[in-house]
């Protein structure tokens, strides 16, 4: 299940990225800038207050009780009505169909609730884990962005998924 991140998840929230550091790190570009608990409570406060100003939605995802993982909207495009996921889930919790579900909430509470007319998901063109999640999801391939990120030492091409609100323009 998914729920908004709170202020209680931080110490959780900050041993599963310590344990999960070498594996996030290969796709994830934040690495660096998260290496305390102090970093941990900036990013729940900070992800609190763009919820408020609603530019972002940011929820943990939990696993028999245990946070596992992160999932939400980054950002939301209120001119466009787009909501933009991002998602990572601990190296031990992979393989269970966990972000799959995740993503599917997230797109009931982006159509349904929050009126979004399309969600995207930007994905390094060689995060095949990853890309599987948007394609088991049906989101469409619509192209790829050339050196669209930069990880640590090196550019990545980002893959842009997208599904448009079944219910048509709003
Ligand atoms: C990308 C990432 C979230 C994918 O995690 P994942 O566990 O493979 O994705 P899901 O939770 O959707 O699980 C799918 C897997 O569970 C299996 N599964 C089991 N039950 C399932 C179910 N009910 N529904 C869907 N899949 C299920 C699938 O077969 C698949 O396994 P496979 O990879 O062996 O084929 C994860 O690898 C990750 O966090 N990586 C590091 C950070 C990252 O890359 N983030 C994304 C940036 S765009």
């Amino acid at each position: 299940m998914i729920r908004l991140v709170s202020h209680i998840d931080a110490e959780e929230l900050f041993k599963l990225v310590d344990e999960n550091r070498a594996y996030l790190r290969r796709w994830l570009p934040w690495l660096d800038h998260n290496k305390t608990l102090d970093d941990t409570r900036e990013f729940i406060k900070t992800s609190l207050r763009d919820y408020a100003e609603q530019g972002s939605m940011i929820h943990v995802v939990e696993d028999a009780g245990r946070v596992c993982g992160i999932c939400g909207f980054d950002s939301i495009n209120r001119t466009i009505k787009a909501g933009f996921i991002g998602y990572w889930i601990s190296q031990q919790s992979q393989g269970k169909g966990l972000i799959t579900m995740a993503c599917g909430a997230l797109e009931t509470l982006g159509f349904d609730r929050l009126g979004l007319h399309k969600l995207e998901i930007h994905i390094a063109q060689e995060n095949v884990s990853s890309r599987a999640v948007a394609e088991r999801l049906n989101y469409q391939n619509t192209g790829t962005i050339l050196d669209a990120e930069w990880l640590y030492d090196h550019y990545v091409n980002h893959v842009i998924y997208c599904k448009l609100n079944p219910e048509g323009a709003s």
